[in-house]
């Protein structure tokens, strides 16, 4: 297979998958727009069924556009093989309901998206699932999180919004200690700083609406297993749950993941310069990125990520008022939620993507008022840092 020529990211990204349509040589994977798939006799669609014959039957069980980016995905994380779902959060909720069973508990990530916590504790609490949240970052907090019963250890780092950082070695080695699954969300790395599975992951997950794909035209997901048990186990629960991908919507990502490495090198490029720019800035109260020093967990990325990313949190001095003046005055950056598009967007998670968590463990979780969440496109970093200059100096006037 080609990517194994390298393990470098640029290349993998660009050659990762299968090799040339074998039909035609088609360097781009065919679209296979087809929701079936025709048999040559009965005895064929038979042997289809009983899994004897390796072809096609149905889109929803299988596809070969669908297959190629999985096969993509699966190389870029290490894992065993991946399964594409209709967005990220169909990854997250088959995940959860081909894992969990009633009186299972799961210690998450306190800051996780919120969709991702809200599913756990107002729709699966339903079927006797219980959740705890905790920053994971803190590994003693994860050990005394932890119960008889606990089945699941969901991680999210960097965290969204706050960017903190688990220990991902720690969390493994503790996960097979207790005897718990280890599920990541790696949406805000993507494989190209970070492959959990490295560090002990039994299931990585991606909303390849952000990174992968990259330009803000498709919702997405992938689940990526570690091993041929636990990709079966989801596997059945995705084709019986039916939040499969469509094909068209996996060439898009596909085509996206080929600029992969070139789009986070340079939009993490830009938000090494803005982050040290922003935290000297004096309508700035505090910046969370990474790749700073005064990051509390400066040292683990450097150990455990390939870089620092193009995510950055920050505090506008003046509060809740001063953060949505300063959002409703950029002009280059979008005002709007997601992340990892090529463009460079701005959003406020305690009034938009995290206000489904109440207030107290929205706080107590670190996503406060003022913090205004900025992911870094892929535009000259000069432009970004005068938008946001003029911006910042519309919100807070000087004193
Ligand atoms: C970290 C993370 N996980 C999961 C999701 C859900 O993905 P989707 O919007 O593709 O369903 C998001 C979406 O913002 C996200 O940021």
């Amino acid at each position: 297979m080609a990517a194994k020529r390298s393990s470098r990211p640029e290349t993998m990204a660009v050659h990762a998958g299968p090799a040339p349509d074998p039909n035609h040589g088609g360097v781009s994977v065919p679209i296979y727009q087809t929701s079936t798939f025709s048999f040559r006799s009965a005895d064929e669609g038979a042997a289809r069924f009983a899994g004897t014959d390796p072809g096609y039957i149905y889109t929803r069980l299988g596809n070969p556009t669908i297959r190629a980016l999985e096969q993509c995905v699966a190389e870029l994380e290490g894992g065993h093989a991946a399964l594409g779902t209709a967005s990220g959060m169909a990854a997250v909720s088959t995940t959860f309901l081909a894992l969990l069973r009633p009186g299972d508990h799961v210690v998450g990530t306190d800051a996780v998206y919120g969709p991702s916590r809200l599913l756990l504790e107002k729709q699966l609490s339903k079927f006797g699932i219980e959740s705890s949240w905790v920053p994971t970052e803190d590994l003693e907090a994860v050990r005394r999180a932890m119960r008889q019963t606990t089945r699941m250890l969901f991680v999210e780092t960097p965290a969204n919004p706050t960017i903190k950082i688990t220990d991902l070695d720690a969390c493994g080695k503790l996960a097979r200690e207790k005897g718990t699954l280890l599920v990541v969300d790696n949406t805000f790395s993507s494989p190209v700083l970070q492959n959990p599975i490295r560090f002990g992951a039994d299931v990585v997950i991606h909303s390849m609406t952000k990174y992968l794909n990259g330009h803000s035209d498709v919702v997405a997901g992938m689940i990526v297993a570690a091993d041929a048990g636990l990709h079966a186990e989801i596997g059945s629960m995705l084709r019986s749950l039916g939040g499969t991908m469509d094909p068209h919507q996996a060439w898009l990502v596909l085509r996206g993941i080929r600029t992969l490495a070139l789009r986070v090198r340079q939009a993490q490029e830009s938000a090494s310069r803005l982050a040290p720019w922003l935290e000297v800035h004096p309508a700035v109260a505090w910046v969370s990125y990474p790749g700073l020093p005064s990051h509390p967990q400066h040292d683990l990325m450097r150990r455990q990520m390939a870089g620092p990313g193009s995510m950055i949190s920050f505090g506008v001095r003046g509060g809740l008022e001063a953060a949505r003046r300063m959002i409703d005055s950029v002009r280059l950056a979008t005002l709007a939620v997601s992340l990892g598009g090529v463009e460079t967007l701005i959003e406020h998670p305690a009034s938009m993507t995290h206000a489904s968590v109440p207030r107290a463990e929205r706080e107590a979780a670190g996503i406060r008022d003022d913090l205004v969440r900025l992911a870094v496109g892929c535009e000259a970093w000069e432009d970004i840092r005068d938008d946001l200059d003029r911006a910042l100096a519309a919100a807070v006037p000087a004193r």
